[in-house]
Parts: structure tokens; C-alpha cells; sequence
């Protein structure tokens, strides 16, 4: 069993992340300091983004596509989730950890759901749950709640709703699809929840329902208003080797530089360069003269 940092020494908990949203005299709503979530799926990734500071570790289910190679996210199952959250979980110090809860174990049962939700906290250690889609989630969310779990929610584009969307289109473009976002998220909210992801919506949709709700937001391709933003790791570092969706940025080419460390390791190896003298174990002094005097012989 993996258990969570103890509070205290800069570790970020849920009332931290709620409390970076606050309202002002007129009643707008203000975010004292903007939100920052990775998504990381092991050890050393979870490490290094810690390290560097990210306010929230998100163990996405994305995992599915930019880790096991899936071509949507519904295919990852809930142990593999599990095997990743631990992982994340060993790396991850001060940052709040969140698992994603994937496609099939919220969706046919509350009994299940809330059983599903307990082994993140109890086997896989984390601190909070992810659940997608809004108004009907309600009932889902706050009896998640209840039992101790913070939940973040996610809303607009849910790409485990790939099939029931036809692909992963940005969302809210019409005025109907836009009041239903708004919708959306105010049951998120109503339900408990302590954040909520907005994916692939347009920026002014984006800056309206956080304008409006007083749990924080935390965007991907929401635009620049959000309490907070979130990317995908593999997206952020230079690791997604086909399609870059429009929102994401590129701040590393890790991809690059793996291409160019593997062929130049081929070519060391193939010439004779590697491993060097340095890098190689030798015998003792009198085991290596006993081996050449039996040479000689
Ligand atoms: O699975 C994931 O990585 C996500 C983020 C895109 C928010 O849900």
C-alpha cells in the first residue's frame, strides 16, 4: 500500500489548489496564483516534474495512447491504471497526485464506481480521482465525495465520449452546446468536486464558465483564462510522434534527442567505440598475470 506525503513542507493538497481561486469585493472570482498540472504515468518522469515544482501530478488515462499505443483511451484498464498511479506515486513528494478514472470503472454500477475509486486512494496512493463528464456525474461525484475522495471533473471535449462524439472535435461551438457546458459545470461543482478540467472548448467559453464558477478550472485547449492548465507529458516534452494537437506546446524534444542517442550508440557500437577501456570490469592484477603466463606456456 502506497500512502500520500504528509501536508506540511510545501505539499500541495485540495484545499491549497481551492484556495488559489478566490473572490473579490464585486464578487468576480480571482486566481491568486495560476494552477500547473502534468500528466506522468512513472518513477523518474514523476520525479523530475516534482522536483521542478507542477502544482498537480495527473496520472491520465491518456496513458492508453501516448504510453501503450492505443488509439483512443478506452482500451486502458483499471490495473494498469493502478500499476501506473503507484509508480507516480513513488516519484511524487509535493505535488497532489490525481488518477484518472478510466473508461468502464464508473460506468456500471455506484457500488462498483465508488470501489474502483477507493483502490486509487488505498492501493495506488492517490490524493484525488478524475471523472469525466458533467451533469451525469452528479449523483457519481458527490457520493465520491462522501466517501472521502476529492474528485476533479472533466468536461468539454471527454475523450472517452469518443464514439458517442464522433471523434475528438472541440466542443461548445453552438450556442446550445455552449449553455449545456455551462451546465456541466455547475453540476460539477454543485456535486463537490474541487476542480475541473476544461478540454478543446473556445477561449471565450472558456473564460465565461471560470469567471462563473468558484471551484478553480484547470484548461487544455480552453485558452489562456483558466485558473490553471494542464498538458499531456508527452506533448509538453517532445515525445508525441504524430498529430500535435493545436493547443499543446512543445517544450522539449526529448523525441529528438532519443533519435540522435540511439544512432549514435549504434555507430559507437558498430565501430568499436563503445564500451571504452573505462567502462569495462578488468580481472585482478595476478588472476590477469596467472591467464597471460598460461598463455605463454
Ligand atoms: O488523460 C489525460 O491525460 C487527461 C488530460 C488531457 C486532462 O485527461
Amino acid at each position: 500500500m502506497s500512502v500520500a506525503p504528509r501536508a506540511g513542507n510545501g505539499k500541495i493538497t485540495v484545499p491549497d489548489i481551492l484556495s488559489r481561486k478566490t473572490r473579490s469585493l464585486d464578487g468576480s472570482f480571482e486566481t491568486k496564483q495560476k494552477i500547473t498540472c502534468l500528466t506522468a504515468y512513472d518513477y523518474p518522469t514523476a520525479l523530475l516534474l516534482d522536483e521542478a515544482g507542477v502544482d498537480i501530478l495527473l496520472v491520465g488515462d491518456s496513458l492508453a495512447m501516448v504510453v501503450l499505443g492505443y488509439d483512443s483511451t478506452l482500451p486502458v484498464t483499471l490495473e494498469e491504471m493502478l500499476h501506473h498511479t503507484r509508480a507516480v506515486r513513488r516519484g511524487t513528494k509535493r505535488a497532489l497526485l490525481v488518477a484518472d478514472m478510466p473508461y468502464g470503472s464508473f460506468h456500471v454500477s455506484m457500488e462498483e464506481s465508488v470501489r474502483n475509486a477507493v483502490r486509487f486512494v488505498k492501493e495506488g496512493g492517490a490524493e484525488a480521482v478524475k471523472v469525466e463528464g458533467g451533469e451525469r456525474r452528479l449523483e457519481l461525484i458527490s457520493r465520491l465525495v462522501d466517501a472521502e475522495i476529492p474528485v476533479m471533473g472533466h468536461i468539454g471535449l471527454t475523450p472517452q465520449s469518443v464514439n458517442a462524439l464522433g471523434g475528438f472535435h472541440v466542443q461548445g461551438k453552438t450556442a446550445d452546446a455552449a449553455r449545456q457546458l455551462e451546465r456541466d459545470a455547475r453540476a460539477v461543482e454543485a456535486a463537490g468536486a474541487f476542480s475541473v478540467v476544461l478540454e478543446s472548448v473556445p477561449r471565450e467559453l472558456g473564460a465565461q464558465v471560470t469567471q462563473k464558477l468558484r471551484i478553480p478550472t484547470i484548461g487544455i485547449g480552453a485558452g489562456p483564462d483558466c485558473d490553471g492548465q494542464v498538458l499531456v507529458f508527452h506533448d509538453f516534452a517532445g515525445l508525441t510522434l504524430g498529430h500535435m494537437p493545436k493547443f499543446a506546446r512543445k517544450y522539449a524534444d526529448l523525441g529528438g534527442e532519443i533519435s540522435r542517442a540511439a544512432k549514435d550508440f549504434c555507430d559507437d557500437v558498430r565501430a568499436g567505440r563503445f564500451p571504452s577501456d573505462a567502462e569495462s570490469y578488468h580481472s585482478p592484477a595476478e588472476l590477469r598475470e596467472k591467464l597471460l603466463a598460461r598463455e605463454r606456456a
